[in-house]
């Protein structure tokens, strides 16, 4: 049984992580999209907003939940079960980082490796940074985010579109 983590801080949830997350569901036996806690950030939305929007939008697909961790994440993933980290790479601007983040995960814990899923091309461009940029100025983020999450972010910036 392959038990994966895509792990994230979905501040929003991007159409590149959806995209990430339609894809690695296909690949592994289980997936558990992984929240991060950071309480050192002032996220847009709470922990509690982002788990549940990624749970409604996961309901159709019995392989995939969705939880929240704060903390070492290989420490989360030994209370869990899961040994894989899934991982999109958008340019080799991301490689840098997330190599590093990968081997120190796997010097941790030799069991956890991270496989890598270069993001699709039409949202190599695309970031939650972005999106709040975007939408903080009333900007036109259709493009970039899941339908039903258009209006909950522009309400965050009191925008009413
Ligand atoms: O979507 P993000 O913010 O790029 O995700 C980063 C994340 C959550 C994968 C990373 O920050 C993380 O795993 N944080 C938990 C703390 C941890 O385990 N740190 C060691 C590896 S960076």
């Amino acid at each position: 049984m392959k038990k994966a983590i895509y792990p994230g801080s979905f501040d929003p949830v991007t159409k590149g992580h959806w995209d990430m997350i339609v894809r690695s569901s296909k690949i592994v036996d289980e997936l558990v999209v992984g929240v991060l806690n950071n309480s050192a950030k002032n996220p847009l939305f709470s922990v509690e907003e982002r788990v549940s929007m990624l749970e409604e939008m996961t309901k159709d697909m019995p392989n995939v939940t969705v939880g929240s961790f704060d903390g070492l994440l290989v420490d989360y993933m030994e209370q869990i079960g899961a040994t894989i980290i899934v991982r999109g790479l958008r340019a080799v601007t991301d490689y840098e980082y997330e190599l590093q983040i990968a081997q120190s995960n796997h010097i941790a814990n030799p069991k956890v490796d991270t496989i890598f899923l270069t993001s699709s091309l039409e949202y190599s461009y695309l970031s939650s940074t972005m999106v709040r940029e975007f939408a903080s100025y009333g900007g036109n983020i259709s493009e970039f985010v899941p339908e039903q999450l258009v209006d909950k972010i522009y309400e965050k910036y009191n925008i009413k579109k």
